[in-house]
């Protein structure tokens, strides 16, 4: 299975995301993860639509926005429009998830969904046509820098076990405390593309990094 590594720019530094976006760019990164977070749904503020597509031109990574918002749908069409590739929206702040999903996919993005830690997977499965990526979160959002929540890996399994039994395929993703020495769980348990904030950007050899990360998933 091809695992990708989608260094998170939460980590990055915000004064130079320019020069940031591009060293990911040579770094062997698959994806360029963008935390949005509201205040709100999440006790952290980040940045929205205006920065992104200014960032945008900095990059041909796709850019996997991932949404720590409420009321996403709302914002769906301007976050489309900065040049958001994949859009996660969060299964709890979505009083429709299927028609949010459906908006996504209309608005010519990839659908993601995420799960909190407490949150369990049954919500998704009806919704498996609908989706392109399972998000499951290995820390409460809010924050980088945190530990990695072993316990998520059962839903993890599950999710995997669901999308290899379905016939569209469906991203799987982990998000939190990613780093070498818990990133082998991740892959194991079946989770295929991994989020990494502070083990990206904690040295400047950002392709080091992402590396060390990959050979750690594969050993
Ligand atoms: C947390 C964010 C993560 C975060 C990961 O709410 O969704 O993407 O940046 O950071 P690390 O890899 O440092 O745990
Ligand atoms: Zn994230």
């Amino acid at each position: 299975m091809t695992i990708k590594i989608a260094p998170s720019i939460l980590s990055a530094d915000f004064a130079r995301m320019g020069e940031e976006l591009r060293a990911l760019e040579t770094s062997g990164a698959d994806y360029v993860h963008v935390d949005v977070m509201d205040g709100h749904f999440v006790p952290n503020f980040t940045f929205g639509p205006p920065l992104i597509k200014h960032w945008r031109k900095h990059s041909t990574l796709p850019f996997d926005v991932h949404l720590m918002m409420d009321n996403a749908d709302a914002y769906l069409a301007a976050f489309a429009d900065a040049g958001a590739d994949i859009l996660t929206v969060h299964a709890e702040a979505c009083p429709d998830l299927a028609a949010t999903l459906k908006n996504i996919r209309a608005l010519g993005c990839k659908a993601g969904v995420s799960l909190k830690p407490a949150t369990p997977v049954d919500v998704l499965k009806p919704l498996l046509p609908q989706i392109d990526l399972i998000l499951v979160m290995t820390v409460e959002p809010g924050f980088g820098g945190q530990s990695f929540m072993t316990d998520q890996m059962d839903k993890v399994r599950t999710l995997r076990s669901w999308i290899d039994h379905q016939a569209s395929p469906v991203e799987l993703e982990v998000d939190g405390g990613i780093a070498p020495d818990t990133i082998a769980t991740a892959r194991t348990a079946g989770a295929d593309v991994f989020v990494a904030g502070s083990a990206v950007f904690k040295t400047p050899d950002y392709a080091a990094n992402i590396a060390a990360l990959r050979a750690a998933a594969q050993a």
